[in-house]
């Protein structure tokens, strides 16, 4: 099968919804992919920001493969060890007491909407159903998740969507400050925005989303699908801002591709989900969380701190390639493995396009910011080399 044939097949069968690259992969190792020509890659884009131990890791195959020689699926009805394992590890830096597991992002956000209106009306307030969410924010497909992203490219041809969220512009603490009303039940950020183009709000715009919530009782969520485990060079990236959430929610990197998402939470929180108010079939599913446990286990045995390292040396290089740009490339944004270009012309697509016949996949977000997040694990020579396939590419796109 070629690249070609399968995208023929492909486009008589799959639903038109998304814009694939002309390949398809078969196969991935660390930070290289290969596709079905047989074409080799570095990889700059990790199944968008998932695979942050890079492709098939040793551990995390290991502990998915012993998994499968035991139970792949068993439901809520009964307790799964992987499961509590996982929740063990999750809460054990106290940045949460309960874990509740789902299957993707926007599911896990679901659960955080319905979390925060349930532990107002718990808490005597059935008034408070708004959520304040950030303009260019992202937070999922599904309606929920829908409405309470800041994009409305998005909302365009799904309306009506669910009622109750405002959307204010992400860093301006005056705006939330202000937009706080009887009906206010909770606050819901990225602490970085990355489907916005990876933008980092002003030094204490998230410590006054803290104070704010505090002071209005309001509960404070932050949306890590895309920033936490590891991605920012910390587990969290709320840990940047010395600031803890009552609520979070994370999937992306959490199975290192495979799907799982978890709603995280302080127990006077997650002690409003009683049975029978929230569930998720495939929730807590052994498989992707003996996996989720590898990879938190790799996190902290020294996958975060080689994170870091590589990512300094990503930002001199970025830095360097920006200074000799010739203006073409006018921002390096971001924090960590997790970085934006902001180019100066809308010449994205073509960078894109041009990085892909130079070997290296990254991705586009609108028509002016080329979007990086590399395996933490990459290797420096790789790290050199997909930043001067990067500037090779900009310069001749
Ligand atoms: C911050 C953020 N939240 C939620 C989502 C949705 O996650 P999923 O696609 O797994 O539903 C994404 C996906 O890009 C995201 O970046």
């Amino acid at each position: 099968m070629s690249n070609a044939s399968i995208a023929e097949r492909a486009k008589q069968v799959l639903f038109p919804n998304y814009r694939q690259a002309p390949i398809a992969l078969v196969r991935g190792l660390g930070s290289r992919v290969w596709d079905a020509d047989g074409k080799e890659y570095l990889d700059f884009l990790g199944g968008i920001a998932t695979c942050a131990l890079g492709h098939n890791h040793p551990a995390v195959r290991r502990a998915v493969e012993a998994q499968l020689q035991e139970l792949w699926h068993a439901s809520n009805l009964v307790y799964t060890e992987p499961q509590v394992e996982l929740a063990e590890r999750l809460v054990s830096d106290g940045h949460a007491e309960r874990a509740f597991f789902c299957n993707s992002g926007a599911e896990a956000n679901e659960g955080a909407l319905k979390l925060v209106r349930k532990w107002q009306r718990e808490n005597g307030h059935p008034e408070r159903f708004e959520i304040l969410c950030a303009e260019q924010s992202f937070h999922g497909r599904t309606m929920g998740a829908l409405a309470a992203t800041g994009q409305p490219k998005y909302h365009r041809g799904f309306e009506p969507l669910p009622e109750g969220f405002k959307h204010l512009p992400f860093g301006d603490l005056a705006a939330f400050t202000a937009a706080v009303g009887e009906s206010t039940a909770a606050i819901l950020v990225e602490c970085i925005q990355g489907e916005a183009g990876v933008r980092v709000p002003p030094p204490g715009f998230i410590a006054g989303l803290r104070k704010l919530a505090d002071e209005r009782g309001l509960l404070l969520v932050f949306d890590e699908v895309q920033g936490g485990m590891g991605r920012t060079g910390k587990l969290f990236s709320f840990e940047w801002e010395n600031v803890e959430p009552d609520v979070f929610t994370l999937a992306k990197s959490l199975g290192n591709g495979l799907p799982i998402g978890a709603l995280l939470a302080k127990e006077r929180v997650a002690r409003v989900f009683q049975p029978g108010t929230h569930a998720s079939t495939f929730g807590g599913n052994p498989v992707t969380c003996s996996a989720a446990v590898a990879v938190y286990d790799e996190l902290e045995n020294g996958a975060l701190v080689r994170g870091a390292l590589g990512a300094q040396r990503l930002w001199r290089g970025l830095e360097a390639l920006k200074a000799d740009s010739g203006g073409l490339v006018e921002q390096v944004r971001g924090r960590g493995m997790w970085v934006g270009l902001q180019l100066a012309d809308d010449r994205a697509s073509r960078v894109l396009a041009r990085a892909r016949d130079l070997s290296l996949l990254v991705n586009a977000i609108g028509d002016r910011v080329i979007r990086l997040a590399p395996s933490l694990l990459v290797s420096d020579g790789d790290i050199d080399e997909g930043v001067q396939r990067l500037a090779e590419a900009i310069r001749t796109a």
